[in-house]
């Protein structure tokens, strides 16, 4: 089974209580989403492997550490995942970015997909997938199959959200046992229309300011 992992740092928390509060703007909102993406961006890449590099310092030769492999491939679902992409670039900034078009048919409320644009050789690289909003899990869902179907290697795959419904949540970690789930803030109730309750409204319309 894929773990969930909560992050339970106060910052994280309390920057969330201000991106749910209804008198958060756009502008404020686009911030926060950025500030938590860089908190969350730290434990994410906690397991990164490392590999061992021969360096000059002004004093001798040593041998010291930086990351082994390709680099990270950050994958936001549009649009709303793509709020979290600066704060992860910040914390990140050689990392590749692909973008996978999703939006939930409004009558179906199944994912129907519009656009995609992947680096090269995602089957070698370690792949964040960025929407901050998991609610039924079927955007989720759709985008780690299409990854897969791709060639991604699904251990290296983690799925990145702000909060998650308990429901949408479980169907995506039976469908996708192999992919790791972060989660800021875990909330009970998914309403008649699939929004999650309380939750923080429509992510998309409050980055960008539509409704
Ligand atoms: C939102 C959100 C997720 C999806 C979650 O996107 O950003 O992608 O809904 O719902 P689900 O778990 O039931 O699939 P939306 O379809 O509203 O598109 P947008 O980001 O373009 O606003
Ligand atoms: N998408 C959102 O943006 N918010 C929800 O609560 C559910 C889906």
């Amino acid at each position: 089974m894929s773990r969930v992992i909560k992050f339970d740092h106060p910052l994280i928390k309390h920057k969330l209580t201000f991106i749910r509060d209804i008198n958060t703007g756009s502008k404020e909102f686009r911030e926060l989403v950025t500030e938590v993406s860089m908190l969350m961006a730290f434990e994410v890449t906690r397991n990164m492997k490392l590999e061992k590099r021969e360096i000059e310092t002004p004093m001798q030769v040593m041998e010291s550490e930086v990351l082994a492999g390709k680099k990270v491939g950050l994958i936001p679902i549009l649009r709303a995942g793509l709020g979290m992409v600066e704060g992860m670039l910040q914390i990140i900034p050689s990392a590749r970015v692909g973008h996978i078009g999703l939006y939930r048919d409004p009558d179906t409320l199944k994912p129907v997909e519009y656009y995609c644009k992947l680096p090269q050789g995602i089957e070698n690289r370690e792949l964040i997938v960025l929407d901050p909003m998991l609610a039924t899990g079927g955007s989720a869902m759709a985008a780690l199959e299409f990854l897969k179907e791709k060639g991604a290697n699904p251990e290296m795959i983690k799925f990145v959200c702000l909060i998650a419904s308990r429901d949408g949540l479980n169907a995506v970690q039976e469908a996708h046992p192999d992919v790791d789930i972060y989660v800021a803030a875990i909330d009970e109730i998914l309403n008649e229309d699939a929004y999650i309750v309380p939750g923080l409204g429509d992510a998309g319309d409050r980055l960008y300011g539509t409704k």
